[in-house]
């Protein structure tokens, strides 16, 4: 999978999926799947760093998170999300930290949250030779401005002005568009004034490809987002899988298989001192907690 391959399914009409991954584990299981983009979002400060909002993630840790992806899946593409502040500055700081995601971060794209007045700084990561994806609509990034997360381009003005966006974009020389939280009409419009594939999440189903946070898609957040529907429960698996495994504890038995010493040497060993006093195990373990 690569970009050449995914504008290629876009052109043919042929649907591409994404999903946002934070781990090599979780990547592999997911090229597995045949998942033909991983994104990985800056969601990570709110569902790996536990922080509240997006704006959180750091720079260093999320080129680390993104060369793990990579590592994890390296058939397919993956797209670094540049943080908060890591292409604010300054345009020079701006195309230093992209380049870190292809270099470092061994990202195959990188996207930035943007409206149409960064055409300028799109244009010169291009022209550094830095495939970008230009995220348009709803833009977690600006929560502290705007006063939290929400849906963008419910109003015509609004709707026009990020049709604009997207095409300064795609001018600029944006390799792929995102748009999140928009209606219907406005992907439409999107898709009708320009070329390149188009991701969106929360946009509708007319897109090139989708994109959802994976916990959503998994079952393991406790707030989904309207736009999300589950295919798992994995959050409900996991709780069981770690209540069996303090009933394991607690009752001695662990499972799996037990190291054993060389032929003689538990005879020698033995010899050499008492063992360790025996621990009973709880009679009732889950229930005493
Ligand atoms: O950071 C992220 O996961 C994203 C998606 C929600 C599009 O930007």
């Amino acid at each position: 999978m690569t970009l050449r391959t995914i504008n290629a399914m876009a052109s043919r009409g042929e649907r591409f999926a994404c999903l946002t991954a934070y781990d090599a584990t979780m990547a592999r299981l997911l090229e597995r799947a045949g998942v033909h983009v991983l994104l990985v979002g800056d969601t990570a400060a709110e569902v790996v760093l536990g922080f509240p909002r997006t704006f959180h993630m750091p720079l260093e840790v999320s080129l680390a998170l993104t060369a793990a992806v990579k590592r994890g899946a390296p058939g397919t593409v993956v797209m670094g999300d540049m943080p908060f502040l890591s292409y604010h500055a300054s345009d020079a700081e701006a195309i230093r930290n992209a380049g870190r995601y292809l270099t470092e971060g061994l990202a195959d794209i990188v996207k930035l949250e943007v409206d149409a007045s960064f055409a300028p700084l799109v244009g010169q990561m291009a022209r550094a030779g830095i495939p970008v994806c230009a995220h348009v609509g709803s833009r977690p990034q600006l929560a502290a401005l705007t006063g939290g997360y929400g849906s963008a381009g419910r109003t015509a003005a609004e709707a026009e002005r990020i049709v604009a966006d997207a095409v300064a974009m795609e001018r600029a020389g944006a390799v792929m568009l995102l748009v999140e939280a928009v209606p219907d009409e406005v992907t439409q419009r999107i898709l009708a004034s320009t070329r390149v594939p188009l991701i969106g999440i929360g946009a509708g189903t007319r897109c090139h490809g989708q994109v959802l946070v994976v916990q959503d898609l998994l079952g393991m957040s406790d707030q989904t987002p309207r736009f999300a529907a589950p295919a798992a429960a994995l959050g409900d698996a996991i709780v069981s899988a770690g209540r069996e495994w303090v009933r394991r504890v607690a009752s001695g038995e662990i499972g799996g298989e037990r190291y054993r010493m060389r032929a003689g040497e538990a005879e020698r060993f033995g010899a050499a001192g008492p063992g360790a006093p025996e621990v009973k195990p709880a009679s009732d373990p889950v229930a005493g907690r």
